[in-house]
């Protein structure tokens, strides 16, 4: 198999126990196609045990990876402010302050008031009760996160594993803590809690609900510590400094070959309408009107950067597994052999299995937000990554050059307008009328601009909903379900020709 033969961190030779069966691995549409853009959920590694050739083990592991990549359908369904460093998305400044913990947020009087969710007064019940951001931390204390924590640093046993210890686990699952604050435990069993995305308390706490706060300049707040989340930019980075990934908590594949959901592939916009709101989205909208479209173009600048960074980082960092797997179209590795697979019928658009394809989930959509091209540097760094043993050293500056130029470009695509349903219904047909996607992550990303950019122009002129569109977005949604009586989710049964046919129909309903 290309490209792995000089990977290091990988044993063929781990043995691996069989953990119970992932009673999620096949989930079902849980929202409306349209609505959370959610697809099914969590799935868990499967492993079998003994000791096989790297061949063997990927084709006896076909199952399990296919369950995994069901995954990937879990995600589905501004300022010049800049972060002090892209590892916590905390403001310059903030890193050292001390956290005072969501229990100081909970009052019946402030943030858990009996009111319904989206009403102020509702965000700690809300968090609390519906978001999972609240057991990010009660998860690492369960069995399936000592599986990974087990796999990932070969363990003899589970009752060696402590990941609820490992800084690693902690860094995207709880508060990052200052030096001073080290082993309060009590402050991380609320995981991401509400300081992780408003930043910590300890010089706002007691003055944020004063009559004056109200009066309180922007820059004031953040200069006590308080997050800019009301700027979509720096939203963006903070979500993706998990959910994509940063230097200094990297995703990469040993943690996902340990067991861990992949989520080194994200949409913003989507993550953003799948947390369970604890503001009102009714008055953000009134005033930022067209946010979701915009949120979609901002996210796709953003997490291209996010991962952009941490491929430098990968390429220039020795002891960090090179070629590093995570940066590669899963499928190229993990492809079935039990039935005929796109994979293994070549043809225009069908990547090859001799041929490794790099990024395939942040680039696909990525022209459209930027109104225009792409970095020129993708197309070496593709060149190079699909190589056997890509040359680190030339990778590394190209990476960096790639990200400067997506930050350069961010002030742009953040002001762009995402507010004119003339423009909105032009974008939308551009991306309907895209090429065929290359593969599921491609087609994810063509569904999920679709429906970032529909809904926003049916909010802005429900006259142009179109009963028509939603159901090819929804026939769209559907091809990238796992085929009905299959407990795992095989991307390779999704016809790219149908995808694109449908896609077309968009375009077409949209009028030249
Ligand atoms: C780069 C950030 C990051 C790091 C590092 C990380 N995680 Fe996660 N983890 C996430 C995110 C984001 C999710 C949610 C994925 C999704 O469903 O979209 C998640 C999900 C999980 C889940 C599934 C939770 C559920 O409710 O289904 C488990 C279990 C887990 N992580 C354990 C671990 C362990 C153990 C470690 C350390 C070995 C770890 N994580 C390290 C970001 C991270
Ligand atoms: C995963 C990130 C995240 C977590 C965790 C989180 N919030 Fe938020 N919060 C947001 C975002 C995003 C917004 C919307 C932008 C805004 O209004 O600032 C928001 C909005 C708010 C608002 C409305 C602000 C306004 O001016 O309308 C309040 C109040 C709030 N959050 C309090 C809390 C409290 C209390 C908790 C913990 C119980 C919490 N948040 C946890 C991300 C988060
Ligand atoms: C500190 C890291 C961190 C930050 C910041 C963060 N998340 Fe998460 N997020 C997680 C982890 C960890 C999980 C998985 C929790 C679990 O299931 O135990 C998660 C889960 C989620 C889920 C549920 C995923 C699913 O498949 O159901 C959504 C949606 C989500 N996050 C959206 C957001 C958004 C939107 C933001 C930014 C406003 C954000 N997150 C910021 C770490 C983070
Ligand atoms: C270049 C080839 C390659 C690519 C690309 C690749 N993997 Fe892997 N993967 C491997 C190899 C080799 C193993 C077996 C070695 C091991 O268990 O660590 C493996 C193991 C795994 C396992 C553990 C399976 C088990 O049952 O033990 C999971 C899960 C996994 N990969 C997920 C992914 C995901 C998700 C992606 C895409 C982000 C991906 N892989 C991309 C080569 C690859």
């Amino acid at each position: 198999m290309p490209g792995c033969s000089p990977r290091t961190g990988h044993g063929s030779t781990l043995d691996f126990p069989a953990p119970p069966r992932a009673a999620k691995a096949c989930a079902i549409l849980k929202t409306g196609a349209v609505r959370g853009r959610r697809f099914g959920s969590g799935w868990q590694a499967r492993r079998s045990s003994g000791s096989h050739s790297l061949d063997r083990v990927i084709t006896m592991r076909l199952a399990t990876i296919l369950a995994m990549l069901g995954a990937l359908l879990a995600w589905l369904s501004a300022t010049t402010f800049q972060p002090e460093s892209s590892a916590t998305a905390a403001p310059a400044g903030t890193t050292r302050l001390q956290y005072v913990g969501a229990g100081s947020c909970a009052s019946a009087a402030c943030h858990s008031q009996p009111v319904p969710q989206g009403t102020t007064g509702c965000e700690y019940t809300t968090w609390a009760s519906r978001d999972r951001h609240a057991r990010a931390y009660t998860v690492l204390l369960e069995d399936r996160s000592k599986q990974i924590e087990k796999n990932l640093k070969r363990l003899p046993s589970l009752a060696d594993a402590k990941p609820e210890e490992n800084q690693f686990c902690l860094k995207c699952h709880a508060l990052p803590l200052p030096p001073e604050q080290q082993g309060r435990t009590a402050l991380l069993l609320d995981g991401v809690s509400c300081e992780r995305c408003h930043g910590p308390a300890q010089h706002w706490l007691a003055r944020h609900y004063l009559p004056d706060w109200q009066r309180t300049s922007a820059t004031e707040k953040q200069r006590l510590g308080m997050y800019p989340t009301k700027d979509l930019v720096f939203r963006a980075e903070l979500c993706a400094s998990c959910h994509v990934g940063t230097t200094d908590a990297d995703p990469i594949h040993d943690l996902l070959g340990a067991g861990h959901p992949r989520i080194n592939h994200y949409e913003f916009s989507n993550h953003l309408a799948q947390m369970p709101p604890h503001w009102n989205e009714r008055r953000e909208r009134a005033r930022q009107p067209g946010i979701e479209a915009r949120a979609w173009a901002i996210g796709q600048v953003v997490s291209a950067r996010a991962a952009l960074e941490l491929l430098e980082k990968r390429a220039r960092d020795r002891t960090s597994p090179w070629p590093e797997f995570a940066e590669y179209e899963c499928a190229a590795c993990h492809h079935d052999l039990r039935e005929p697979s796109i994979r293994e019928q070549p043809g225009p658009g069908k990547p090859q299995l001799s041929a490794l394809s790099w990024n395939t989930w942040f680039e696909p959509a990525l022209p459209y937000a930027l109104d225009g091209d792409l970095p020129p540097e993708f197309a070496e760094i593709r060149r190079l990554m699909a190589e056997r043993y890509p040359d680190r050293d030339r990778v590394a500056p190209l990476a960096r050059a790639a990200a400067d130029r997506l930050r350069e470009a961010l002030p742009r695509v953040a002001s762009a307008r995402y507010d004119e349903p003339d423009q909105l219904a032009r974008r939308l047909a551009a991306v309907a009328d895209g090429p065929p996607p290359t593969g599921w992550d491609g087609a994810a990303q063509r569904y999920l601009a679709l429906t970032a950019l529909y809904r926003t122009l049916g909010e802005l002129a429900p006259q142009r909903r179109q009963p028509s569109i939603l159901a090819s977005l929804r026939t769209l949604h559907g091809m990238l379900e796992p085929p009905p009586g299959r407990d795992v989710r095989n991307p390779h049964r999704l016809s790219l020709e149908r995808f694109r046919e449908e896609q077309q129909k968009i375009r077409d309903q949209l009028g030249r």
